[in-house]
Formats: structure tokens, C-alpha cells, sequence
């Protein structure tokens, strides 16, 4: 088994090395001899969000009656210059599944990043923006928001503050102006 993982490393290395992937060093959290995807540089400045994170928020806006949630948030990664990223929620009170959505985060060199997100409402974002390693912030602005009946743009900021994650999204409809539905903040587990 830590054979097969070690030569599957040694193919993705040498995969990675013709696609010029690995430009830059690897940066990371794997070796040879472990089944752990070295890291693409890409990724080392928001490396502190792998992982899984749990916590609650609440949710509001001028429409609806507030409500608080529960989430789990995992960032994950292969190698490539990409993160995935998943978020579920539930009821607090009954732990009955709520949102849910999934994506892949896609930081650049320059410090910008594109961030495309499938909601289990059947929305779809595409999100641009920056992010800063050294204050830990990803500010995020729709560039698209696609199969919406009301939601005209989304705006997502991620902030670490004292080792926790901290979210804040807002949103505008054909109604409203752009203002806060969801507020979290999670821990890493
Ligand atoms: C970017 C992510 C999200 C978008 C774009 C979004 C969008 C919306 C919209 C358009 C409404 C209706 C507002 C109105 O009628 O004026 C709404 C309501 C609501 N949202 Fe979200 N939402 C998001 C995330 C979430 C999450 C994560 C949760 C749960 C944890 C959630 C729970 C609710 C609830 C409970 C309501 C009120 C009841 C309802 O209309 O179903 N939403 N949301």
C-alpha cells in the first residue's frame, strides 16, 4: 500500500514536472514517501484555510425571519494549482441539512482569485477578487451569478482572526441593495 502511494507520487511528480507545474518549488505538505499531494506554490498563501472547519452563523436580510445555523467548511487540495472547497449547514436546533455548496478556489501569483461556487440551490457564482497572505483576507466580488431567480450579486469576504475563520455574505436581489445574509465563524478541527 505505502509502495503504490509512493510510486503514484513519483507518476504525479513527473506529470507535474512536464506540465511545468511545480515552477517555483513545491512548497509543502507532502514527500515521496507519503500519499499527501505536494503542494503547488499557487496555493502556499491560503495553505493556513486547508483543512476542516466547523462553527455556526446566522443568517438575515430585510425579507426574512434571522435564523442560525451550523457549518462545516473543508479546503482540500491535489497538487494542483487549485483548492477545493465544500460547505454544509444544518439547523441547530435539529441538525436538519440546510445550504450546501461546493467549488474550486484558483489564487494567481498576483495576489487576485477566481472562485467558482455550485449552490445546492441550483445558483451558480463565479467570483473575482484578491486575497492577502499576511492579514489572512480573501475579499470576493460576483463577476457572475447564473440561474438566480432573485440574487442579482454576491459578495464574500473570509477573514482569520485569532486562528478562527470568519465569513461574511451579502447579497442583493431584484429587491434589495447589497447587504448581509450570512455572517459565520468557524474553528479548524
Ligand atoms: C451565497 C449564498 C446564498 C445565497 C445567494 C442565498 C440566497 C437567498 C435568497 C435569494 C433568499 C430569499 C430572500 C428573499 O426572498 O428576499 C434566501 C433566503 C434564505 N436563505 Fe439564503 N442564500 C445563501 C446562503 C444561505 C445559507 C448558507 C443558508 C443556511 C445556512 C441560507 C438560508 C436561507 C433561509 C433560511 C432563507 C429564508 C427562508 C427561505 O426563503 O428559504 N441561505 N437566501
Amino acid at each position: 500500500m505505502l509502495v503504490r502511494a509512493s510510486e503514484e507520487r513519483r507518476n504525479q511528480r513527473a506529470k507535474q514536472t512536464e506540465r511545468g507545474e511545480m515552477e517555483g518549488g513545491g512548497g509543502g505538505s507532502g514527500s515521496a514517501e507519503t500519499a499527501l499531494p505536494l503542494m503547488h506554490q499557487a496555493i502556499v498563501p491560503l495553505s493556513y484555510l486547508l483543512g476542516t472547519w466547523r462553527g455556526h452563523g446566522e443568517g438575515f436580510f430585510p425579507t426574512i425571519k434571522p435564523f442560525k445555523y451550523g457549518e462545516e467548511i473543508s479546503f482540500s487540495h491535489s497538487g494542483k494549482p487549485v483548492m477545493a472547497y465544500t460547505s454544509k449547514t444544518w439547523k441547530v436546533a435539529s441538525g436538519e441539512p440546510m445550504h450546501a455548496e461546493s467549488g474550486y478556489w484558483r489564487p494567481k501569483n498576483d495576489g487576485s482569485i477566481e472562485v467558482v461556487i455550485s449552490q445546492s440551490t441550483g445558483l451558480a457564482e463565479v467570483q473575482k477578487g484578491t486575497f492577502n497572505a499576511e492579514t489572512q483576507v480573501v475579499k470576493l466580488q460576483s463577476e457572475l451569478v447564473g440561474n438566480a431567480s432573485k440574487v442579482k450579486q454576491i459578495s464574500r469576504v473570509f477573514e482569520m482572526v485569532n486562528g478562527e475563520l470568519f465569513y461574511v455574505v451579502q447579497m442583493a436581489t431584484n429587491m434589495n441593495h447589497l447587504q448581509p445574509h450570512l455572517k459565520a465563524q468557524l474553528r479548524k478541527l
